[in-house]
């Protein structure tokens, strides 16, 4: 099976997850490109979206699904999103699409994050995967000097991006984030950053791991 077709299947199996007559929460990504496709065949089943990005929001739109602002909906029972990496307790990296902020801001509205994803996403610790953080931009420079000596891996800042919210994106690569709570409790203190791609407070509960034996459940 092709990865497009992993996505596709982890997509379609995420409906069994969807409480009918609730508001859905819905990450960002190509795999829950999958998902909100196939969330339009029981758009009558629910009463609406609170989408994680834009793009999501326009995607879901074009179905016909209505979207909420997330100021007007106190909580949600499930939010479906995909992810970078996924280790075996369920954090993950997120951020490659540059929609964290508001991925984490949807997901603690929820009572379940439901992650989706293809069995390539699956490590034993995260941090092959650069990880995204989300950062104010007059803190960019700072930001990074301070992931060098605190942590030692190597920033760049994400060319030619600017995220739902107006910053940028920065890049860690050569990270082993092998206590990703302690490592996100930190970065999220340092001035100017918006989000760090870590989700570890708010990790799935979880996963539909798409494999070529079919959908695999990691919870
Ligand atoms: C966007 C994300 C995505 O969930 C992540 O990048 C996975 O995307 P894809 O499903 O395209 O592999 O965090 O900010």
């Amino acid at each position: 099976m092709t990865q497009d077709e992993l996505k596709a299947l982890v997509g379609q199996a995420a409906l069994a997850h969807v409480v009918p007559g609730s508001i859905v929460g819905v990450g960002t990504g190509s795999t829950v490109n999958c998902f909100i496709d196939a969330l339009a065949t029981m758009k009558d089943q629910i009463r609406g979206a609170v989408s994680s990005s834009v793009k999501s929001t326009e995607r879901l739109q074009a179905h016909g699904i209505p979207v909420l602002d997330s100021n007007t909906v106190e909580s949600i029972p499930v939010y479906i999103d995909g992810a970078d990496e996924i280790d075996h307790q369920g954090c993950m990296i997120k951020g490659g699409g540059a929609a964290l902020t508001r991925e984490k801001i949807v997901a603690d509205l929820a009572e379940r994050f439901v992650c989706i994803a293809d069995e390539s996403k699956l490590v034993d610790v995260l941090g092959a995967f650069p990880l995204p953080v989300e950062v104010i931009p007059m803190a960019a420079a700072q930001v990074m000097r301070r992931f060098a000596k605190v942590y030692g891996g190597t920033a760049t800042v994400r060319e030619g991006v600017t995220t739902d919210n107006g910053n940028v994106i920065v890049d860690v690569r050569g990270l082993k984030i092998t206590d990703p709570l302690a490592m996100e409790a930190e970065v999220t203190l340092w001035p100017g950053v918006v989000t760090v791609g870590i989700f570890g407070r708010h990790k799935a509960k979880v996963c539909l791991l798409g494999t070529s034996q079919g959908v695999r459940t990691l919870d």
